[in-house]
């Protein structure tokens, strides 16, 4: 696949910021890490693992790419600033973790998608879920040109065809194979708590794990719930 000549902006300087980071590197992305506050803050970090990014603020990293990774703390997704991220294709990678977030019962709602409240936040972005159910030593190590035997998969749920086809390149170019899981509310299945989470597989195997949502105890609570919301 042709190298691009396109500004990625990460959000988050952290395990996972700085593995998307390589991977966007090695396909040809200019990019731009931020943490939570000032570029000095980790400059160190990103000089040491992704040499060729440009460590900066969320503000600058929001104003100069069209796309942008959250690769945050799900609990910390109200600290985004909306209008900064106004207009841009923003891939979720987030998850709920009780470790790091305390207990957030929004953010574990059965009736809504992590990723349908952040696209409710950021309401002027175009908001697709990816990246959020493989580790990131899993992304480190497994990334392999299209094609390639034993290549991995990676779950992508979005709304808007548009925005979706946007991230299923980024997936490919990252080098995994993009796996189509539905609209935003889809992404529930990608969550923790499914048999997705977690999985560093190939593209069929991802694709039975995403239909045998609802024969696990997370997929019935979450089928349950959104039937009797809608009777009433
Ligand atoms: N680790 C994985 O294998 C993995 C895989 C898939 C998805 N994820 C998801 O990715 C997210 C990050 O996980 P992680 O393991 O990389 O966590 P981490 O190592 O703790 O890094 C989190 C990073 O987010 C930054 N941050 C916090 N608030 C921010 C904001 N408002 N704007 C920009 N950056 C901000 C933190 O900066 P400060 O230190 O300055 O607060 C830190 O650099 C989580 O939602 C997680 O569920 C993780």
């Amino acid at each position: 696949m042709k190298k691009v000549a396109e500004t990625l902006g990460i959000l988050g300087a952290g395990k996972l910021g700085t593995v998307l980071g390589q991977l966007a590197v090695a396909a040809g992305y200019n990019v731009l890490i931020a943490g939570s506050g000032s570029k000095e803050k980790i400059e160190l970090t990103v000089e040491t693992l992704v040499p060729q990014a440009v460590p900066t603020t969320a503000a600058v990293a929001c104003q100069q790419a069209d796309t942008i990774i959250l690769a945050l703390p799900l609990g910390k997704y109200l600290t985004l600033s909306p209008s900064a991220l106004a207009g841009k294709t923003v891939i979720d990678a987030m998850n709920y973790w009780w470790e790091v977030d305390g207990p957030r019962p929004d953010l574990t709602d059965p009736h809504r998608s992590s990723s349908e409240l952040v696209a409710a936040f950021l309401k002027k972005s175009h908001v697709v879920k990816a990246f959020n159910h493989i580790g990131y030593h899993d992304l480190f190590d497994e990334p392999r040109p299209h094609g390639q035997a034993g290549r991995k998969a990676v779950a992508i749920a979005g709304d808007e065809q548009k925005y979706v086809e946007k991230a299923a390149e980024l997936v490919e170019r990252f080098g995994f194979d993009p796996v189509y899981a539905g609209p935003l509310a889809a992404g529930i299945r990608m969550e923790p708590g499914s048999a997705v989470f977690g999985a560093n597989v190939a593209a069929d195997e991802l694709k039975k794990l995403l239909a045998d949502f609802e024969k696990t105890k997370r997929g019935k609570e979450v089928f349950l719930a959104r039937k009797k919301a809608e009777r009433n």
